[in-house]
């Protein structure tokens, strides 16, 4: 796709977007098979573009007066890359993005005791009040271990969102001695559960029967899933990597109904790229496994299905090498380990999503 940026006009209203749905509805109602040149000029000038670039954009993507509807819905599904094309001056989150960019962080056990618990909080909230209206396009959540769940939604600032590393436990749906149900956590206001790590399928053996269990019943209890998927090295050097991902992904997601998908994160997490010492996975293979993953699920469930989950990476992420992974288009956002226990690097990590939207030179 050729770009036209340079010659697009850098204004963009949000105060447009209510216009834009109402282009949307009408267009839809009308569909044919095809989008016709008025129409997509109507929905590109709320956008801020002018009607001469909304015309040469479109010479560039078609050669008749209309663009297949697929064609477009397909164009939609990947707002970031449209935007890093140049072809709209800032966001189109609210042409295909129906979410924001999502940065979740494990605590995993790194924090042991309720001192080092409300210091981290205290930290938060900080960075949030002085810092959070630069990363109002991220969702951010926090992962603590449960017994620290209440106490950290409690005092969090409540537009930092709460996630479970965990729900249940060998036994979805059981509930008697010892279980932690979704149900228990949504009341305490936990939003997000963190579903599918290598530390649980590799060292404490859930199999992918269990996490599909789990998936499905926190879905019902009205969390959003923080879906993890990776292949291990070995895996990887026998050329099965994408092959082990959609395994993963296809068991985990069988029965998923169309509509839970905007509440599903789906993050790729190398196993051999995460912790002390690792090397994240290169950006290119990043981008190549995600654009993959994003591919399979608008084949099994969907184009609204692949519009709205999100795209994470997750493995050795830091204040460093965020910005790189940011910016390739499947990227919708993070999950960050040990980055994520220090502020200054959860900020930057935070505010490289953000950044990533603004093509060059804007
Ligand atoms: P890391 O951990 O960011 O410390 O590599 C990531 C993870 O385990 O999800």
């Amino acid at each position: 796709m050729e770009s036209t940026q340079g010659s697009i006009s850098a204004t963009f209203h949000h105060s447009a977007r209510d216009d834009i749905v109402q282009v949307f509805k009408k267009w839809d109602a009308n569909k044919d098979g095809f989008i016709s040149r008025e129409s997509l000029v109507e929905i590109l000038a709320k956008v801020g573009m002018k009607e001469s670039d909304a015309n040469a954009f479109m010479s560039t993507v078609s050669t008749s007066d209309q663009l297949q509807y697929a064609d477009f819905v397909e164009w939609l599904c990947f707002p970031k890359a449209m935007v890093q094309s140049g072809v709209v001056p800032l966001n189109a989150s609210f042409l295909g993005r129906t979410c924001k960019f999502f940065v979740g962080t494990n605590w995993k056990c790194s924090l042991e005791s309720i001192e080092s618990v409300d210091s981290l909080i205290a930290d938060l909230n900080k960075m949030w009040l002085d810092d959070g209206a630069s990363m109002s396009e991220v969702e951010l959540c926090i992962f603590p271990p449960y017994v620290f769940l209440d106490r950290v939604r409690q005092q969090l600032h409540r537009e930092i969102r709460v996630g479970s590393q965990n729900a249940w436990d060998a036994a979805p749906g059981f509930k008697s001695t010892g279980v932690i149900s979704a149900e228990m956590m949504h009341s305490i206001g936990c939003r997000w559960v963190l579903l599918g790590h290598s530390d649980r399928r590799n060292v404490l053996g859930e199999t992918d029967t269990l996490i599909h269990d789990k998936v499905t019943k926190c879905l019902e209890a009205g969390l959003s899933v923080n879906l993890t998927i990776g292949e291990t090295r070995e895996a990887r050097d026998a050329g099965n990597a994408i092959s082990t991902l959609v395994d993963q992904l296809s068991a985990a997601v069988a029965h998923v109904p169309g509509d839970a998908w905007g509440r599903i994160a789906l993050a790729y997490e190398p196993v051999w790229a995460i912790g002390e010492g690792a090397t994240p996975c290169t950006p290119e293979e990043t981008q190549r496994v995600l654009a993959a993953l994003r591919a399979w699920i608008r084949d099994n469930a969907g184009p609204d299905a692949a519009r709205a989950c999100r795209l994470l990476y997750t493995g050795s992420v830091n204040e460093n090498n965020a910005e790189v992974y940011a910016r390739l288009p499947d990227v919708d956002g993070f999950v960050v380990g040990r980055a994520g226990l220090h502020i200054s690097k959860l900020k930057s990590i935070c505010k490289s999503l953000p950044k990533c939207n603004v093509p060059a030179g804007l």
